[in-house]
């Protein structure tokens, strides 16, 4: 049995007060839930206040991105050694956002994966496909290629702790969420790559997370599905009580 992850990405929002008033109801709605991990990853600079406001809570923190240089000159970038710092265990990798607007690579998205790995973080790596890839029936072949390239020289033993979120790109803040047979099947074509790049032992304990417009009503359908393992939530897991409403679903 895979254990579920429910991931918050929090984007661009919330103040390091705002995060503790976040954790403050929160907490209490979910004390007690040990069936699914629980991550929320915030902006960095809300990291250090969501860290303390979780400690000792069955509630882990996330980054949203991540160096693959332990330090150096590079304005604006978070490295691995800094995130474990502060006590941070998960981190959100290859984001649609960050590909869309910031220029992030499957190149780029390899070495970051690598850093996280190395460091001993989870990462949540996300891979999709957008609107006109699908309506192309290009999907799988996408979502194919995106593995191969994140994944590449990456031995299963160093995978360990890789996490994939399956996020269509039209799904993402638009409303429009994957139907659970489309998101399983796509779960699947990305189990099938994991196989043939990790190995099947290691692809039947991989966690695919889907990601795009889950919110407390499709929650439910979408966490029956045995191929789901989880979700990675954006808009919805601002409001404490509706995130709290998905970890229960
Ligand atoms: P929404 O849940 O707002 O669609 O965002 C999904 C997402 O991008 C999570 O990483």
């Amino acid at each position: 049995m895979r254990k579920k992850l429910i991931a918050a990405n929090w984007k661009m929002y919330k103040t390091p007060d705002l995060t503790r008033e976040f954790f403050r109801e929160f907490l209490p709605l979910v004390s007690g839930h040990s069936r699914d991990e629980i991550a929320v990853c915030p902006p960095d600079i809300d990291l250090v206040a969501a860290v303390e406001a979780a400690k000792g809570a069955n509630v882990a923190v996330g980054g949203q991105n991540v160096h693959w240089k332990p330090e150096g000159a590079f304005t604006g970038e978070t490295s691995a050694g800094m995130l474990l710092a502060l006590g941070v265990k998960h981190v959100i990798i290859g984001h649609s956002e960050r590909r869309q607007y910031f220029c992030e690579t499957d190149d780029t998205v390899n070495l970051r994966l690598k850093a996280a790995l190395e460091a001993g973080l989870t990462p949540i790596c996300c891979i999709g496909e957008v609107l006109e890839e699908r309506e192309a029936g290009l999907t799988d072949d996408v979502l194919r290629r995106q593995c191969v390239r994140a994944f590449h020289a990456i031995s299963s033993k160093k995978a360990a702790k890789l996490v994939v979120a399956y996020e269509p790109v039209w799904a993402i803040g638009t409303g429009k969420t994957a139907t659970p047979e489309l998101a399983v099947e796509a779960h699947a074509v990305i189990r099938s790559e994991a196989t043939e790049i990790f190995g099947e032992e290691f692809a039947s304990k991989l966690r695919i997370l889907y990601g795009g417009s889950v919110k407390p009503e499709n929650a439910a359908a979408l966490m029956a599905q045995e191929e789901i393992d989880g979700a990675l939530v954006g808009g919805a897991s601002l409001d404490p009580k509706s995130f709290a409403a998905i970890v229960k679903y």
